[in-house]
């Protein structure tokens, strides 16, 4: 590894392939991760950048550990694993988000208190509280559009893109929580030592057209 190298957690999937786009558009040859295989670690032939390819909750933690310098991972694990990163921009792309849903017979209105499974126990939790509400929060791991069906929970909070899921399902949205996308966050030891890191995420920026956002 060169000293001022640039290692970058991708979340592996879509996200991955969508930040590679926007990596290309801002005038780096990405070819060298054109044919992919199986492999998990790809260095450019510059050896200007890494990419490491992995599970969206491991981007935090490999930026939290700074053995990534820069991760890209979407909004809706960054609200489950907060801290021990800077976020520094939103990438719009990865678009979708969060919403209360549930069958036909859900009344959102009733006093009694509820019981909402999830996969996402913080948000879940701020929502709820933001209104007043206190409920019950089972967490699951998937599959949670079930749960409601089956009378597990009396709704669910999960991720909407294109809604499918949930009619497939019999449920329907009742609140929107908050949008989702891609964002960008960056390891703050790396961004005062590798003097590389700035200039990079300012040519990204430039191409997303936004503003820092604040450390949440
Ligand atoms: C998410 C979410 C829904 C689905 C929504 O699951 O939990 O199940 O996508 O997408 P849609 O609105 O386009 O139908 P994901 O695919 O991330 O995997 P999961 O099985 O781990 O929940």
């Amino acid at each position: 590894m060169t000293s001022n190298q640039i290692t970058i957690a991708l979340t592996k999937g879509r996200i991955e392939k969508d930040a590679v786009a926007l990596f290309e558009k801002a005038g780096f040859d990405m070819s060298f991760m054109a044919d992919k295989g199986r492999n998990l670690i790809f260095e450019s032939p510059d050896k200007k950048f890494r990419f490491l390819l992995v599970k969206a909750p491991d981007v935090t933690t490999y930026v939290r550990h700074g053995v990534a310098d820069i991760g890209v991972v979407g909004k809706d694990v960054l609200v489950e694993h907060p801290t021990g990163y800077l976020e520094m921009l939103d990438l719009n792309f990865g678009l979708c988000k969060f919403s209360v849903a549930s069958t036909e017979d859900y009344n959102p209105d009733d006093h009694k208190r509820k019981r909402i499974a999830t996969k996402y126990p913080t948000i879940a939790r701020q929502h709820f509280n933001q209104k007043g509400e206190d409920v019950e929060i089972i967490s699951i791991q998937g599959s949670v559009e079930i749960a409601p069906v089956i009378g597990l929970a009396d709704a669910i909070v999960d991720i909407v893109e294109t809604g499918s899921t949930l009619v497939a399902n019999g449920l329907k949205v009742y609140e929107d929580i908050c949008r989702i996308s891609a964002r960008m966050i960056v390891n703050k030891a790396a961004l005062k030592n590798n003097a590389e890191l700035s200039p990079f995420i300012r040519k990204i920026e430039a191409i997303v057209g936004n503003e820092e956002v604040p450390f949440k």
